[in-house]
């Protein structure tokens, strides 16, 4: 039987102490200049009490200029290390691995959010009048990433994610719908990614060798083709710079869009391909996200060929599900929608719970009040 509370190596670093990572959260619960806040630490420091091998935060932004959310949590300028370490003791002393997601909204970026400006991303962007980056802003946006990954360090934290997913600036990159530039980081696929490995040899350059680096990826939609997230995802492996790789399906079971997977889950169709042992013979783990409710979800995700789970919505209804689940092997999560004070009392507040109002409506059971 898997053994989901087996420890979890990466290539560096500590090992997480099961196989439960808290998935990446944006929780608007940030201080309008991106510095954490009481509440948002809290959320986080009790995910990590709740047994999580490892904890993620939200989506960070690298760059002022890269905001997507009102409340999003920043790691784009000094000021935001103070709030940052604490959080990264708590998780610490918790057992959790800390993990920071380091994210450029790009072309999704509101300009109310940054300052008025027009959002950018890697070409002109008809739907949201984003125009496309110079080859200097692209550079600039790359030394952006380093550093946010260095104040990561500095705070304290184990390591980073790059958010490569949803459509998002680094996304849109790798997109060969939303990235028609004609220099170095447009035209082939190795063009389009070269942005990410850019990146990640900075990083490299910058932080200590015990650094945890993962990437997240979506396999379709947002403009990216599944042939090609396939192929980037062994080419990461391959680079021997990445630690994780995180995979964002947000429905591991189902059919692949694109018709080359038919009659395969999602899941499937990536994780039998990819070799898992980087140049220097070091297993690099990936994890999968998406509608995982049950323990036996879990299970089969792991069954199906993942090293370990990212947890969202459900983690979200309870900080303690992996140390549930340990000391109760029947033990099953509640089931959406769930009221308001559920939501309270598993250290989600009020701000957040209306984020998940706005956006997630369907995880809160309607009220009288609404
Ligand atoms: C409220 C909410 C906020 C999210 N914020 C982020 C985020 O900041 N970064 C990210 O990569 N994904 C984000 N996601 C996606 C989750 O990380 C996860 O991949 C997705 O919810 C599917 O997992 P689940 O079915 O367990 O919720 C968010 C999802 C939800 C529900």
């Amino acid at each position: 039987m898997t053994d989901l509370f087996a420890p979890l190596e990466f290539p560096r670093g500590p090992a997480a102490a099961n196989a439960f990572m808290l998935a990446p959260l944006t929780n608007c619960q940030s201080h309008p200049d991106g510095t954490l806040s009481d509440e948002e630490h809290r959320w986080l420091a009790m995910r990590g009490e709740g047994g999580f091998g490892a904890v993620m935060t939200c989506a960070a932004s690298v760059s002022a200029g890269g905001v997507g959310f009102p409340g999003q949590l920043g790691i784009h300028a000094d000021d935001h290390l103070p709030r940052l370490r604490a959080l990264a003791d708590d998780l610490r002393a918790s057992g959790a691995i800390g993990l920071v997601q380091l994210h450029h909204a790009g072309v999704r970026s509101p300009s109310e959010l940054i300052g008025g400006a027009t959002p950018v991303g890697p070409s002109d962007h008809a739907d949201t009048g984003a125009r496309a980056m110079t080859t200097a802003e692209v550079e600039s946006v790359i030394a952006d990433f380093v550093a946010a990954a260095r104040r990561a360090e500095q705070a304290g934290f184990d390591g980073v994610e790059l958010h490569g997913a949803h459509g998002y600036l680094l996304c849109a990159f790798l997109s060969p719908e939303l990235n028609v530039r004609t220099d170095a980081y447009g035209g082939s696929l190795e063009r389009r990614c070269r942005i990410v490995f850019e990146i990640l040899d900075g990083i490299r350059s910058t932080c200590g060798p015990d650094f945890v680096v993962g990437v997240r990826l979506s396999l379709e939609r947002f403009g990216v083709r599944l042939d090609e997230m396939r192929i980037l995802t062994q080419a990461l492996i391959d680079s021997g710079q990445v630690d994780f790789i995180d995979l964002s399906l947000w429905d591991c079971f189902k059919e692949p869009v694109e018709a080359e997977g038919t009659g395969r889950s999602l899941l499937d169709v990536t994780t039998d391909l990819v070799r898992r042992h980087d140049p220097q013979g070091r297993r690099v783990p990936v994890g999968v996200a998406g509608k995982l409710h049950t323990p036996d979800d879990v299970r089969r995700a792991i069954d199906d060929g993942a090293d370990f789970v990212l947890l969202g919505r459900v983690a979200i209804a309870h900080h303690d599900y992996p140390n549930r689940l340990r000391a109760d092997a029947d033990w099953r999560p509640a089931s959406f929608p769930l009221p308001e004070e559920h939501y309270l009392a598993e250290g989600v507040s009020p701000t957040f719970v209306a984020y998940l109002r706005r956006s997630f409506g369907r995880l809160i059971t309607d009220t009288a009040a609404e």
